[in-house]
């Protein structure tokens, strides 16, 4: 894949009291994706919003729904966010012993698959489940917050994948997720990512479309 890098900012960092006008002024501000993290306050430490948001800011956006569930268990909740609005839907290696069959449902419910790992988990997890993912996304922090510092660690990772995704012929999206910034943006691009998420790069900056156009063209 070598068109631009796309980014997906990330609605967690968004101003809370109104979604609505900041998810319409991200998707003028020209967003690939809006980026959605939906947190159990289990596998990770902190919560976010659920369904019903997710079912609310539909009709409002009509950029790709990219929801990134740190949830355990998933059994329950893949259903939960199709019915929501997602297009893409993401779980993480590290909740299932049967990844294939997670992602196996997500893909029947006609969403894109995605599938997530963590710092600490290699990519040799998720080794077996490439040839049905649409995406992979690389955690660049534990996740849990927005505005984290990014670890390098996750360059090596994208390396790996690409080379991966050439040697086994297949086409899937390399998403990198948190503390991407104006500053690492050029060697995660360089990397190989084809997706940015941004939280705090784009929705705590004072100019969206710059923000987002910046990231974009720093390679
Ligand atoms: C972290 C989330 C990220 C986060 C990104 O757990 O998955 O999507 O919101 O925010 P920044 O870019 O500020 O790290
Ligand atoms: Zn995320």
């Amino acid at each position: 894949m070598n068109q631009p890098v796309l980014i997906a900012p990330s609605l967690m960092a968004a101003n809370m009291l109104c979604l609505k006008d900041e998810v319409q002024a991200i998707q003028s501000a020209g967003a690939d994706w809006l980026h959605l993290d939906i947190m159990d306050g289990h596998f990770v430490p902190n919560l976010t919003f659920g369904p019903d948001i997710i079912s609310q800011l539909r009709p409002v956006c009509s950029l790709p729904f990219d929801v990134h569930l740190m949830v355990e268990p998933i059994e329950l909740c893949i259903d939960l966010y199709h019915k929501a609005g997602a297009d893409f839907i993401t779980i993480h290696a590290e909740v299932t012993s049967d990844l294939r069959h997670h992602l196996g449902i997500i893909k029947t419910l006609g969403c894109k698959v995605g599938v997530s790992i963590n710092p600490g988990t290699s990519v040799n997890a998720i080794a077996g489940v490439l040839d049905m993912v649409d995406q992979v996304l690389i955690m660049s922090v534990n996740p849990g917050f927005y505005g984290q510092t990014f670890m390098p660690s996750a360059l090596d990772k994208v390396i790996l994948l690409k080379k991966m995704r050439h040697d086994l012929g297949l086409n899937f999206y390399i998403c990198v997720d948190g503390g991407v910034n104006f500053q690492n943006a050029p060697s995660i691009i360089a990397a190989g990512a084809d997706v940015l998420v941004a939280g705090n790069s784009v929705f705590k900056q004072k100019n969206y479309k710059e923000a987002i156009e910046k990231l974009k063209h720093s390679s």
